[in-house]
C-alpha cells in the first residue's frame, strides 16, 4: 500500500515533468512560428511580364480545352481526353483565378483605381467557375466561362491599356 503510493507520487512527478517538457517545447516552437510568418515576398514580375509569362499562357490552356476547331480533317472538339489534360485544364482555370487575388495584393494593386480591384475579383470569381465547369466534366459551361473570362480581360485592358483599343489578346493566342 505504502509503496503504491509513493509510485504513484512518483508517476505523477514523472509526469508533471513530462507536461512541463511539453510546454517548453510548445512555446518553443511558438517562437519558432512566429519567426517564420513574417512574409517575405517580393515582385517577382512586372504585370506586364505577370500577364504574358503566366496570366495569358493559363488562359489559352483553358481556353483550348473547350468549344471544337475545324480543319480538312473535320470538327473537332477540343474537350480533354485524359485525366492529365483534365487536370491541366483545371490548373490553368485555379491559375486564373489565383492571378485575379494577386493582382489585389499591394504589389499589383498599389496606386490604382477602385475598378482594379474590381476587375480583379471578377478573374477571381470567374476563374473559379471555370475550375468548376472542368471539375464537372461540363464543356458547355467551359466555353460560356471562357466567353465571361474574355470579358474580365477586356474590361481591365479597356481602363488600364487603352492604348490597345481595349482588345483582350487573341483566345487562341496571338
Ligand atoms: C485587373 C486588370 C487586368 C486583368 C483582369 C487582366 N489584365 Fe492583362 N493587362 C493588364 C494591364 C494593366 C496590362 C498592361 C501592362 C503593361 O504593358 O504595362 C495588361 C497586359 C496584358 C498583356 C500584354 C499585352 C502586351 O502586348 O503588352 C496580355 C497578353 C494580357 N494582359 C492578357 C490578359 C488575359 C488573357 C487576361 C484575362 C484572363 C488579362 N490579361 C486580365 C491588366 C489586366
Amino acid at each position: 500500500m505504502k509503496l503504491a503510493t509513493l509510485q504513484g507520487r512518483k508517476s505523477m512527478k514523472a509526469r508533471l515533468v513530462t507536461l512541463a517538457a511539453v510546454f517548453g517545447l510548445l512555446s518553443c516552437s511558438a517562437d519558432v512560428e512566429d519567426a517564420a510568418i513574417e512574409p517575405d515576398y517580393v515582385k517577382a514580375h512586372d504585370i506586364r511580364e505577370l500577364m504574358l509569362v503566366v496570366v495569358q499562357p493559363q488562359a489559352d490552356r483553358f481556353w483550348g480545352a473547350s468549344g471544337t476547331v475545324s480543319d480538312m480533317t473535320g470538327m473537332h472538339n477540343l474537350a480533354p481526353t485524359t485525366e492529365e489534360r483534365w487536370l491541366a485544364a483545371q490548373s490553368a482555370a485555379a491559375t486564373v483565378a489565383e492571378m485575379g487575388n494577386l493582382l489585389q495584393t499591394p504589389l499589383y494593386a498599389e496606386g490604382r483605381s477602385k475598378d482594379w480591384m474590381e476587375f480583379s475579383k471578377s478573374l477571381v470569381e470567374v476563374g473559379l467557375q471555370a475550375q468548376d465547369a472542368v471539375i464537372d466534366r461540363d464543356s458547355d459551361a467551359m466555353l460560356t466561362t471562357g466567353g465571361t473570362m474574355y470579358n474580365v480581360c477586356a474590361a481591365c485592358h479597356e481602363a488600364y491599356m487603352p492604348y490597345r483599343g481595349g482588345a483582350a489578346p487573341d483566345a487562341h493566342g496571338d
